[in-house]
């Protein structure tokens, strides 16, 4: 049987930070995070198991797939391979709406609609839960990009065999924004899953880090439930900063921010002192994601442009789950 799937995914901004796993090997998170699903940008990927080809092929955005992007997509399909009883190999074709691999979450729609559509392809009827639990084995920021809206991921525990990602029933219909602000198309030096293992083992601060994670996480599942934009961009910048305070105490130190970055921060933080409530985050690279109420967003889009060597402002609104469609089913 030969099936080709495909499969579209939204990347999510963590507004409570995931930064630390309890172990590499099994990429179980050392602390919860809550995120959410962004509608403006989007990951297709394409995957099928076919006879006659002696090793996986994988292209992403039209171009050969690096040595090490090749081994975590592998490590995805071999999983695949093993519950579905399939010893083919595949062909995977992926594409991004968006830059890659510079802190704009790409590896969690790329994880994301690879499992889904891996999943599919090789016969598989998992339901989000399962699958979420292979994307997080890849990447566990990919766990939260199976749902759409707000989304939580829990901590793992070291004996833990199974975590998936959960959604927040009815947060897709809140009328929030994120404004990603494009500060560099550069990719990024060091990419989360590398930054996190160095933070956990030169930080002083990491035992502080994971230690406080859980009362931000708590605080912004708190906002979103009573749908309080000003308790949950509190909770996302604390989260956002004490996760970089974290990373920058690491040796040698994991500075992610520009001078542009610093700028962008100091323009939202004058929006607030003005009355515009927007709020700052910022992962493993230099751009910085600003949540808004969905009515001001265009405004603050606006403002975040003209701040010197910003490159794009794109608004995105709490996106849908990841979804997927068989293409093709021979004999
Ligand atoms: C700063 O999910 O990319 O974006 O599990 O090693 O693939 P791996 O890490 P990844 O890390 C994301 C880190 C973050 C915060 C977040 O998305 O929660």
């Amino acid at each position: 049987m030969t099936a080709v799937a495909y499969a579209t995914a939204h990347p999510n901004i963590a507004l409570a930070k995931y930064w630390g796993k309890v172990d590499a090997a099994t990429n179980l998170p050392a602390v919860p995070s809550l995120s959410m699903t962004l509608d403006a940008m989007s990951t297709t990927t394409t995957v099928g198991f076919g006879p006659g080809l002696d090793t996986d092929r994988v292209v992403i955005n039209g171009r050969s797939a690096t040595e090490t992007e090749m081994r975590r997509v592998s490590a995805v399909l071999d999983r695949v391979r093993l519950e579905a009883g399939l010893r083919t190999r595949a062909w995977v074709e992926t594409a991004n709406d968006f830059p890659t691999g510079s802190g704009l979450a790409s590896s969690a729609s790329g994880f994301a609609a690879l499992a889904l559509a891996a999943t599919r392809a090789a016969g598989l009827e998992w339901d989000p839960a399962r699958v979420s639990d292979l994307a997080r084995q890849a990447s566990a920021s990919a766990a939260r990009s199976i749902f759409g809206g707000f989304v939580t991921l829990p901590a793992g525990t070291p004996d833990a065999t199974f975590l998936a990602a959960e959604p927040m029933a009815g947060t897709s219909e809140w009328p929030v924004a994120i404004s990603v602000v494009i500060t560099t198309y550069q990719p990024k030096l060091v990419g989360s899953t590398e930054g996190m293992i160095h933070t956990r083992a030169t930080s002083p601060y990491y035992a502080a880090w994971v230690e406080r994670a859980p009362a931000l996480f708590e605080r912004a599942r708190l906002a979103v439930l009573a749908r309080d934009i000003d308790a949950l961009g509190a909770a996302a910048e604390e989260s956002a900063f004490a996760m970089h305070a974290c990373a920058m105490a690491a040796s040698p130190p994991l500075v992610y921010f520009s001078p542009v970055t610093l700028a962008v921060i100091e323009k939202v933080r004058g929006l607030r002192r003005s009355g515009t409530p927007a709020y700052a985050s910022m992962d493993a690279g230099p751009q910085v994601k600003v949540l808004s109420s969905a009515a001001d967003a265009a405004q603050i889009a606006s403002v975040l442009r003209e701040v010197s060597g910003v490159e794009k402002v794109i608004v995105a609104r709490p996106g849908s789950p990841a979804s997927v469609k068989l293409v093709r089913q021979g004999t």
